[in-house]
């Protein structure tokens, strides 16, 4: 696979973006193509096996887009898709868990971790092995929180909804005494301001993006993936479902790079 080929990042919608930003900050050479399954986001409430059948699909688009590496840039497909496509394709394959339970683990000082992420993430515990093999004396305690996503989609990112939100599912995770919370779904950190301001300044909010892009670069740098054109990065955007809210909430976190929403189908490619 060239080296000048684009990286593949994809997610159920906007939440991947958050993973976009920290690629565009950290690596801005690279070319990459995003693909936002808004047709089917979103995945907290669905069935393993349709899950897995998605990434099938996204994966056989990035495929044919000749991606040279590919960002799971989503907590669900991380813990429930990835373990099962990760031998199937002959290039690099990296998700988020890994990454957020390093981020979580370097900022704790009392060892209680909150994770938050979907309900069909948290029914996996992903986050909570890969943590604890970092440190089995960690406590984990994981929360489901389905209003999230859709509020993200819908661009209601500080509004009394998603305050409402946020009480109902961080207090009892408050209440077991956590430092630190793990951002487990890649739509979260559009919602860092509410979420911060009802944790308060004790409890630090751990989002892989940064990690998950430093795991990237490892791998470029032992494969010599890195891109050496001199040409500036080509950056694409698909989805197979809504593209105007994908455009105008997308917009806000990544600006005008998002200029341009390229909406196809890859059902059963
Ligand atoms: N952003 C995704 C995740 O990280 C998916 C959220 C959803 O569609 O429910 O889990």
């Amino acid at each position: 696979m060239g080296k000048n080929n684009p990286i593949g990042v994809f997610d159920s919608g906007v939440g991947g973006l958050t993973v976009v930003k920290a690629l565009m900050d950290q690596m801005p050479d690279e070319s990459f193509i995003y693909f936002g399954d808004t047709a089917h986001v979103p995945y907290g409430s669905k069935e393993e096996w349709e899950i897995m059948g998605y990434a099938r699909d996204i994966m056989t688009f990035m495929m044919r887009k000749k991606v040279k590496a590919i960002v799971v840039a989503c907590g669900t497909h991380s813990s429930i898709s990835l373990p099962f496509i990760q031998d199937d394709y002959n290039l690099p394959l990296l998700g988020v868990l890994k990454a957020g339970a390093r981020t979580a683990a370097r900022v704790t000082q009392n060892g209680k971790i909150g994770v938050i992420a979907t309900l069909a993430a948290t029914k996996q515990l992903a986050f909570t092995r890969e943590i604890q093999a970092i440190d089995e004396g960690f406590s984990v305690f994981e929360a489901g929180c389905p209003k999230f996503v859709p509020l993200v989609e819908a661009g209601m990112l500080d509004g009394e909804e998603a305050r409402e939100a946020v009480a109902e599912y961080l207090q009892p995770l408050l209440d077991k005494g956590i430092d630190t919370l793990v951002l487990g779904c890649t739509h979260y950190p559009f919602l860092t301001k509410v979420i911060q301001e009802y944790v308060g300044p004790d409890v630090r909010l751990a989002d892989p993006s940064c990690d998950t892009i430093e795991d990237l670069k490892k791998v470029f740098a032992e494969k010599d993936l890195f891109n050496e054109g001199t040409a500036a990065p080509v950056r694409s955007f698909y989805v197979n479902g809504n593209d105007e809210s994908f455009y105008q909430v997308g917009r806000r976190l990544i600006g005008d790079t998002l200029d341009y929403v390229n909406k196809i189908s890859v059902d059963g490619l």
